[in-house]
C-alpha cells in the first residue's frame, strides 16, 4: 500500500543519544523497525512491516538520492546521507541515515538503516542542494531524473574536492553537537 500523506510544515526532532533503526528485505519492504522509528515516524508495526521503505519517503527529497543509496548498498557498500522523512501526520524529520548490507554465506539478505538526529548547520547546507536536483529532475523529466540530478550533485561536490559520502560525514562530524 502506498499511503499518500499531505504534508505538513511541522518539524519533529528526537534526542543526539537517540537511534532510528529499521531492517528490510533485499527489496527494501521493511522487516523491523524499532521504538524510537514509532515513537518519531508515528506508524505502528502494523503499518510498516511488510511494506516498503518509501512510506517514509518525504515528496522534497530528489529521487537521485535514493538511486544513489541503491547503487551504493546493491554493490555491498554502507551509505551515509542525509535524508527528510514523513511522518504519519504529514511531519517531518531529517535523519543522518547509515545504511547498510546484510550479508549470509556472502549473499545480501537485507538491509539495515541506522539514523540519527540531523544537526540542523548539516541540514542548512544539504537542503539547497537537494532543492536544486529536484529543480533538475522536473526539468530532465521522469526517465533522465535521477541520472541528470545525480550528475550535476557529484560534480557540484567534486568542484570542492568531495565526494557525496565524504561531504555528508564532514557536516555530520563537523556539527555533531549542534
Ligand atoms: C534499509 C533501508 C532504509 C531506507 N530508509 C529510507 C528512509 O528512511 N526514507 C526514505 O525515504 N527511503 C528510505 N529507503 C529507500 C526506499 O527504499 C526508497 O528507495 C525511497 O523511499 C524512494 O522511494 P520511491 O522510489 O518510491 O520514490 C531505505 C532503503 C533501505 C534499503
Amino acid at each position: 500500500m502506498k499511503w499518500k500523506i499531505p504534508p505538513t510544515q511541522t518539524e519533529v526532532t528526537f534526542a543526539p543519544d537517540e537511534l532510528i533503526v529499521s531492517k528490510t528485505d533485499p527489496k527494501g519492504r521493511i522487516t523491523y523497525i524499532n521504538r524510537v522509528f514509532m515513537k518519531v515516524s508515528n506508524f505502528t508495526e502494523e503499518d510498516a512491516l511488510g511494506v516498503q521503505h518509501n512510506l517514509v519517503r518525504h515528496p522534497d527529497m530528489p529521487r537521485g538520492a535514493f538511486k544513489h543509496l541503491w547503487d551504493t548498498i546493491a554493490q555491498g557498500n554502507e551509505w551515509f546521507g542525509f535524508v527528510k522523512n514523513i511522518t504519519k501526520e504529514g511531519h517531518y524529520y531529517w535523519v543522518f541515515a547509515n545504511v547498510t548490507p546484510d550479508f549470509e554465506a556472502g549473499r545480501i539478505v537485507g538491509y539495515f538503516s541506522v539514523r540519527r538526529q540531523a544537526p540542523r548547520a548539516a541540514v542548512r547546507a544539504i537542503e539547497p542542494l537537494y532543492t536544486e536536483m529536484r529543480r533538475i529532475e522536473q526539468e530532465a523529466g521522469a526517465a533522465q531524473a535521477c541520472a541528470a540530478s545525480l550528475a550535476w550533485l557529484t560534480a557540484h561536490l567534486a568542484q570542492q574536492g568531495e565526494t557525496y559520502e565524504s561531504f555528508v560525514l564532514n557536516l555530520f562530524q563537523s556539527h555533531a553537537n549542534t
